[in-house]
């Protein structure tokens, strides 16, 4: 019940989503993810059999990594109200058809609460006060129509329905859910992963600063204390996504790695027990360019004897 009353105020007191998004607890939802999930999670051996720590957002990192193999997978965001978005999708994807599925999230009258009555008694009090919100009043989801991506290219179990029912057949009954700030996150959590999606909310924490001073930033006060107590030897973080790599000259210009700027990770000597990478990958997204490349940038950890 202090569940349903915390998201009905939530929702009537959430911020403006300014030009520069500040998240917060009760912040504005991403419906859909807006990453090519499927251009890095889908295929990536790193996933089978891994655990998984991931931002939660629309759930959709979540999906995509158990698609490729993961065989848990727990999230965490500081907007407590992606969580209801992740129970709605898990709700659906076991027991809605696909194309009713797609009606309710991409039909040009998005949000239709018919489509989700028949598992309406399956929800939360908490999401079904969240849900009869959005369905009545959809800006309560960030970019209402989302962006101009091609979402079906972008996640497995949008564009295609077997992908839809094979993630119908190993949705496990519950993925955990941690609100935490990125910051605190190693504090607020248990256990050891494999594989972290940290998506790009590096970019929000000194959303004015240089790349360079972001990821040092980032590096102190997320990666560290993450690698220190929350990764297994080898584990991958991937822990920022740019847009148009290859064609947007402030990323040109601001480093020459794309993602990684290998001078200043030595000279901050940040390698020795880290392995900086970047994957540049088509994001073939949009229709009008195909041409477009995504990046994600990833750290790859070794742990110290005796840690
Ligand atoms: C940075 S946003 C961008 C959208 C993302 N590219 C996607 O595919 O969903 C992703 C998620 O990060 C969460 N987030 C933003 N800043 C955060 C922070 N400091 N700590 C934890 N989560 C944060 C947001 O609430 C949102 O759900």
């Amino acid at each position: 019940m202090l569940e349903a009353i915390k998201t009905f105020y939530g929702l009537k007191r959430r911020p403006h989503q300014g030009d520069i998004h500040q998240f917060a607890w009760n912040s504005q939802v991403y419906a859909m993810s807006n990453e090519n999930l499927r251009g890095y999670i889908a295929d990536n051996p790193d996933m089978r059999g891994a655990r998984v720590l991931s931002v939660c957002a629309a759930g959709d990192h979540a999906f995509e990594s158990l698609l490729a193999g993961a065989t848990r997978v727990d999230t965490f965001d500081i907007n407590y109200m992606q969580k209801y978005v992740m129970e709605l999708k898990m709700q659906m994807i076991r027991h809605v058809p696909y194309d009713h599925f797609m009606d309710f999230f991409f039909a040009s009258k998005k949000f239709d609460r018919q489509i989700i009555r028949p598992i309406w008694s399956k929800l939360s009090l908490g999401a079904r006060v969240f849900w009869r919100e959005l369905c009545r009043d959809p800006s309560i989801c960030m970019w209402a129509h989302y962006n101009n991506y091609d979402k079906s290219k972008c996640l497995s179990y949008v564009g295609d329905a077997g992908a839809y029912n094979r993630l119908r057949d190993i949705m496990p009954d519950k993925i955990n859910f941690v609100q935490s700030d990125v910051l605190n996150l190693a504090g607020q959590i248990d256990g050891k992963y494999d594989v972290v999606f940290l998506s790009n909310i590096m970019n929000y924490i000194l959303p004015q600063a240089a790349y360079i001073t972001q990821l040092m930033d980032f590096y102190e006060r997320v990666l560290t204390p993450l690698a220190d107590h929350h990764l297994n030897d080898g584990a991958l973080v991937y822990f920022n996504y740019i847009w148009g790599s290859n064609t947007n000259i402030r990323w040109r210009e601001q480093f020459r790695d794309l993602m990684v700027d290998r001078d200043m990770i030595d000279s901050y000597n940040l390698s020795s027990h880290h392995e900086f990478l970047s994957q540049e990958f088509k994001s073939g997204i949009r229709n009008d360019l195909e041409l477009k490349r995504d990046t994600v940038a990833m750290m790859r950890h070794r742990a110290r004897p005796g840690r």
